[in-house]
């Protein structure tokens, strides 16, 4: 393994809130996030040979022979529940030095992108995400005629957060051709702002615009990519969102007392104007191949805005400091092997 990447999940894994050791363990290697050098293959191998980097998908199948999403390799849709996930949930991780793990389970990534492959994870959530999004979207006129700019050129998208998820999502979203609205508390991180508007698209500070004030500024509002975990928030957000509209949640609330919610206008609003909100998690292989090239599409328009969400490298030793959550910053990753 050459870096892992730190997110929430890991926080909440080392604070005892979340994951499950394998069977037989009294501890789990966490370390989902990841970039590895392949060392040595077996005789069965063929699309990947030794030197190549990959980048390691996290969920594996349930055992259920009717369970019909992993039966079909897309344990990201598992039915039951009993999937696993590496660095997770009842097996070990990657942040480790050596890993042994299937060839269809990893996928290769070109040497030009070693510097930020350990984003190519958190950035399959929203190629996932958007995958859904145009399929959910053939259920009507939506993507507007290509000239030469991408099919959602027509379409406004807020993303709540700017965090890794929030930043690589409106990276994917830019490059899909949406007109993108990154809706974010500054105080945390100034650079945030910057790397907005280094991809084109706007940024707005909620110290200074209220979800009203800023639902004004954006006008109409097609989709919105939820990248916080805070539901307040999100359901504040919902009430503005246009004829169409579709609302996407990636965040993972903690548990915090009940909040209002106006749910007469919410349903009500849903309905009349056929409105859709999904929540997705994980990702298949497929998402990992789009992440792999919007990586490539991203170095190649933005590579100071793409290396800046790395704010932090960490080596094996002191990877406590971002996991306690001390490292502040955007992304923090541990540095496991150098060249
Ligand atoms: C990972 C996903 C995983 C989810 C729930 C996220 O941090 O990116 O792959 O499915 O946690 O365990
Ligand atoms: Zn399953």
């Amino acid at each position: 393994m050459l870096e892992v990447g730190i997110c929430g999940t890991d926080k909440e894994i080392v604070s005892f809130e979340y994951g499950t050791p394998p069977e037989g363990f009294d501890y789990l290697v966490i370390g989902h996030e990841s970039v590895g050098e392949i060392v040595e293959v077996g005789g069965g191998v063929s699309k990947i040979k030794a030197g190549d980097l990959v980048v390691p998908t996290v969920r594996r199948p349930c055992p259920h022979p009717d369970c019909v999403a992993c039966r079909q390799g897309r344990q990201d849709f598992c039915y039951t529940g009993d999937f696993t996930e590496r660095g997770i949930k009842q097996r070990h991780g990657y942040m480790t030095e050596m890993v042994v793990e299937e060839e269809r389970y990893l996928n290769p990534v070109p040497a030009e992108l070693r510097a930020v492959a350990v984003l190519v994870e958190p950035l399959t959530i929203a190629e996932k995400a958007l995958a859904q999004l145009w399929d959910i979207q053939k259920r009507l006129p939506w993507a507007c005629p290509e000239d030469g700019q991408g099919p959602g050129h027509c379409r406004n998208v807020v993303v709540l957060g700017a965090g890794p998820v929030g930043l690589l999502g409106a990276m994917a979203f830019v490059v899909a051709g949406f007109n993108v609205t990154v809706y974010s508390r500054t105080q945390s991180h100034e650079d945030k702002d910057d790397i907005v508007s280094a991809i084109g698209a706007n940024f707005i500070a909620a110290e200074t615009h209220d979800v009203e004030q800023m639902a004004k500024a954006v006008g109409r509002i097609d989709v919105v990519y939820e990248a916080v975990g805070a539901s307040s928030l999100a359901f504040e957000v919902v009430k503005h969102l246009s004829a169409n509209g579709v609302f996407i949640f990636t965040g993972v609330p903690g548990r915090k007392g009940p909040v209002q919610v106006d749910t007469d206008f919410i349903m009500r609003d849903m309905v009349l104007n056929n409105q859709l909100i999904y929540g997705t998690v994980n990702a298949p292989p497929e998402s990992f191949a789009a992440a792999i090239r919007d990586m490539d599409i991203f170095m190649k328009r933005w590579p100071g805005a793409v290396k800046s969400i790395i704010t932090g490298r960490y080596s094996i030793e002191d990877a406590l400091e971002p996991l306690s959550g001390k490292g502040g910053g955007i992304k923090n990753i541990v540095t496991i092997a150098h060249e």
